[in-house]
């Protein structure tokens, strides 16, 4: 049975969706359908399909009720709208469904595992929230809420947790036919810690450990956790609230982590050997992983940030929240590696190639401009020239706007400055980030798409990724050193 809150939405949405024309989205990121967009939930695949779930508000550009928008796509860059699939229509979820994964059930349907939000009632006249862990069950497109939702609540908490700071279940199947799941929580002392619960069929689930404990070190509460294996290493991925920058890390104030360490199956805990950001510019937030049929780990996150949503004025645009590309990530000395999945390798035409150019000043080398675009660039010094001092990478240009990415070979440091981007607002418009490059050798692959930027430095080490409102009709593209650099360039459109 279809609730009234449900169906109004998909009606609502199929009537707005139409406004919008395809290019005022971006082409191959997934967008909301029509209103609000924030994290990734429920990344998947399920019956021959990549389904991707969002937090979801279909009635204006603001953050509100939440609802699981949803989406399907064969190559995880040509996205198919599906209707939304939940919405908040139930005693235990009626303020809000909000994040959660997604497992295939042994008798083919799909479980949604997700957090029900409700705003309670307190003996002084305020509110508090409560959240729980709901389950739904479908197929693929319609889903059935769980009877005896929710599956877990307050009592499956440790000792002096949170009721309030419980959420985001990431769900998946063990190799014994079991499922496992991790949920952010809140303990005593106000900082994050990640839960880890199994379950036999799904349904009925058990805490087991408090799998990762911040002890206020990264930020306060720990969002939408995910935890994996990946070359012989297990990954804790979280979004932590309130985080104090350290060096060039974790400047977003909701920032993401990276944790990389050991599991020991003995004490159900994750054993930390290092800790770094997830992306290092401006927008990306609550990302989630799943596995391909191959093999891949794949991640993509929300390409904005809580910090910087604020860009809009009141109503006047019909969408709002995208995804970042999805990203193959590896472990390479220790470090999380991203590639954009090479799906995007298909899309690419119109290849323009620079060898070995030197140059000094400004330079628009021709057949290179474009909103829509994989571009590979490798700098080095010229070779009895002095060390350059600056070089930099301009886009999304005409005479009123330009985005850019400079690097400064002096101190290794990367710029993302989106200041002329189209933005009216007085929000973090700049990142700057230390990257790990020798004697002024860089290599950028930086893809564009019609509202964004994502730069992939030194094959994956770092990602810089950031939203742009630029006028699409700013499409120049120019390079700009101080000294003198050598520079090839490889560049595609992408269609
Ligand atoms: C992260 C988050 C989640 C929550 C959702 C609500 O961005 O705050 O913790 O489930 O957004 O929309």
């Amino acid at each position: 049975m279809i609730s009234q809150t449900l169906r109004e939405a998909r009606k609502f949405e199929e009537v707005s969706e139409k406004m919008i024309a395809e290019e005022e989205r971006p082409a191959f990121h997934l967008s909301a359908r029509t209103g609000w967009m924030n994290d990734p939930n429920g990344f998947s695949y399920y019956k021959g399909k990549y389904h991707l779930f969002y937090q979801y508000n279909p009635y204006n550009s603001y953050w509100g009720p939440m609802h699981w928008g949803h989406a399907v796509s064969d190559d995880l860059l040509h996205w198919e709208y599906l209707p939304t699939a939940l919405a908040p229509d139930e005693f235990y979820d009626r303020d809000g469904c909000f994040s959660g994964g997604a497992v295939t059930l042994p008798d083919g349907r799909q479980l949604l595992m997700y957090t029900g939000v409700i705003r309670e009632r307190q003996a002084n006249g305020g509110y508090t929230e409560v959240q729980t862990q709901c389950l739904a069950v479908g197929d693929g497109v319609d889903y059935e809420k769980y009877e005896n939702n929710p599956v877990l609540d307050e009592r499956d908490v440790p000792e002096g947790s949170s009721r309030k700071d419980f959420r985001d279940p990431k769900v998946w199947q063990e190799a014994d036919g079991t499922y496992r799941c991790v949920v952010g929580s809140r303990s005593a002392d106000g900082s994050g810690q990640i839960l880890l619960y199994s379950s036999e069929d799904g349904f009925r689930w058990q805490f087991k450990s408090i799998l990762a404990s911040n002890r206020n070190r990264f930020g306060k509460m720990w969002e939408c956790p995910d935890f994996f294996q990946l070359d012989g290493k297990w990954v804790l991925l979280t979004s932590p609230q309130d985080m104090l920058p350290r060096g060039f890390e974790y400047h977003n104030g909701n920032g993401t982590l990276c944790l990389i360490g050991d599991y020991d199956r003995e004490t159900e805990s994750f054993i930390e050997e290092s800790d770094q950001s997830v992306d290092y510019g401006i927008d990306f937030y609550a990302m989630q992983t799943l596995l391909t049929a191959d093999g891949r780990r794949v991640m993509l996150g929300w390409m904005q940030n809580w910090d910087t949503c604020n860009h809009r004025r009141e109503n006047e645009e019909p969408w709002f929240g995208q995804m970042s590309l999805p990203r193959e990530i590896s472990i390479r000395n220790g470090r999380l590696y991203q590639k954009p999945i090479r799906e995007l390798e298909a899309m690419r035409r119109n290849k323009v190639v620079y060898e070995k150019l030197v140059f000094s000043g400004t330079i628009c080398p021709d057949g290179i401009r474009g909103r829509r675009v994989d571009m590979e660039v490798v700098i080095r010094p010229e070779e009895g020239c002095d060390m350059y001092r600056k070089f930099a990478i301009r886009f999304a240009q005409n005479e009123m706007y330009q985005t850019s990415l400079s690097y400064r070979p002096g101190e290794s440091v990367l710029k993302v400055d989106r200041k002329f981007s189209g933005s009216r607002r007085a929000i973090i418009h700049q990142r700057r980030s230390k990257v790990f490059c020798k004697d002024g050798a860089l290599k950028l692959r930086v893809i564009l798409d019609r509202f964004s930027v994502e730069a992939f430095v030194n094959d994956g080490e770092q990602v810089i990724s950031a939203v742009l409102y630029t006028d699409q009709a700013a499409d120049g593209i120019s390079f700009f050193v101080d000294g003198t650099v050598n520079m090839d360039v490889v560049k595609y459109d992408l269609i």
